[in-house]
């Protein structure tokens, strides 16, 4: 991958590299930002090229790649293995890794320690982690290590249990309260963006307006300075009823459904592979082959 300087700021294959200053920046221009989530090489490099600015290796991998029915037993090692294969993909794009439950709710030393992983075996360039004012003095440990870090507060679905299942956020006084309070925390302490996920579009917009660092909204209307959704989500690649908040753009369960049960049939009737799908000999061995055969019809005649 070349990095070439171009007009201050890096360039990579012709587009301009994402960072967290680039991210930053959008905000003060009014640009909306655009996220994605990818866990794999071919589509995080689909993602990249489509120009989206910031991929996200959530730990929303816990579900929609590996099966689970909550975020909470992905491994530290399960998401440093598909950030690697992100990172193969990704040239453009900032490429965010998400802490996974457990590597950083204990002390910060240890989180400080788990996202130094992921910047220097997996190439991710900021790491994401969920929870508010409590995540004050670990952000800022994070930004001494000089590793960006993204907020992110709402429905934070590490927390299910406590929350009592993935409830919007906010809805009453003291939540719009708690908040304002730890969107705060968090722009003060120095985080790069903040997600806000499932929480009302009235308070989405208060927080936006009144934080410095840019919003990612999840479920929290269009007010925010930008936007993330579950590849998985958007391609119709996903098992559930989609959340209100999702868009379908694509119907890839259908597609690859439909594409195995083509195959299925072809071959089960004889119509896969043709002889153009076939390699071939080269027309020498083919002729040396057929006097070879025609020499053992003479012998066996002969006899
Ligand atoms: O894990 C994830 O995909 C996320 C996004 C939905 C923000 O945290």
């Amino acid at each position: 991958m070349s990095i070439t300087s171009f007009n201050g700021g890096p360039s990579v294959g012709g587009r301009p590299k994402i960072t967290t200053l680039t991210i930053e920046a959008k905000k003060q221009r009014h640009e909306q930002i655009t996220c994605l989530t990818a866990y794999d090489y071919s589509t995080s490099r689909l993602v990249d090229e489509a120009g989206i600015d910031m991929i996200l290796v959530g730990d929303s991998l816990a579900q929609v790649v590996l099966g689970y029915d909550s975020t909470l037993p992905v491994t530290l090692d399960e998401m440093l293995h598909h950030t690697r294969a992100v990172r193969r993909g990704v040239r453009s794009a900032l490429l965010i890794a998400d802490m996974p439950f457990g590597t950083y709710q204990g002390d910060d030393r240890e989180g400080v320690r788990n996202a130094v992983r992921f910047v220097k075996e997996s190439g991710a360039e900021a790491v994401k982690l969920e929870g508010g004012d409590k995540r004050v003095s670990l952000v800022r440990r994070m930004l001494d290590a000089e590793i960006p870090v993204m907020g992110h507060i709402g429905l934070t679905p590490q927390s299910v249990n406590k929350m009592g299942g993935y409830r919007v956020q906010g809805k009453d006084l003291a939540g719009v309260e708690q908040l304002i309070k730890d969107a705060i925390a968090l722009d003060q302490a120095g985080v790069f963006s903040m997600v806000l996920e499932g929480v009302p579009r009235e308070v989405a917009a208060m927080i936006t307006k009144e934080v410095k660092c840019p919003t990612i909204g999840i479920g929290a209307g269009p007010d925010c300075d930008g936007q993330v959704l579950v590849l998985h989500d958007i391609l119709g690649l996903t098992f559930a009823p989609p959340a209100k908040f999702v868009r379908r753009y694509g119907d890839a369960a259908a597609l690859i459904s439909n594409a195995v049960r083509q195959f299925k049939s072809d071959v089960e009737a004889g119509g896969y592979p043709s002889d153009d799908e076939s390699y071939h000999l080269p027309k020498e061995t083919r002729e040396e082959l057929d006097a070879i055969l025609r020499r053992r019809q003479l012998k066996a005649y002969a006899r």
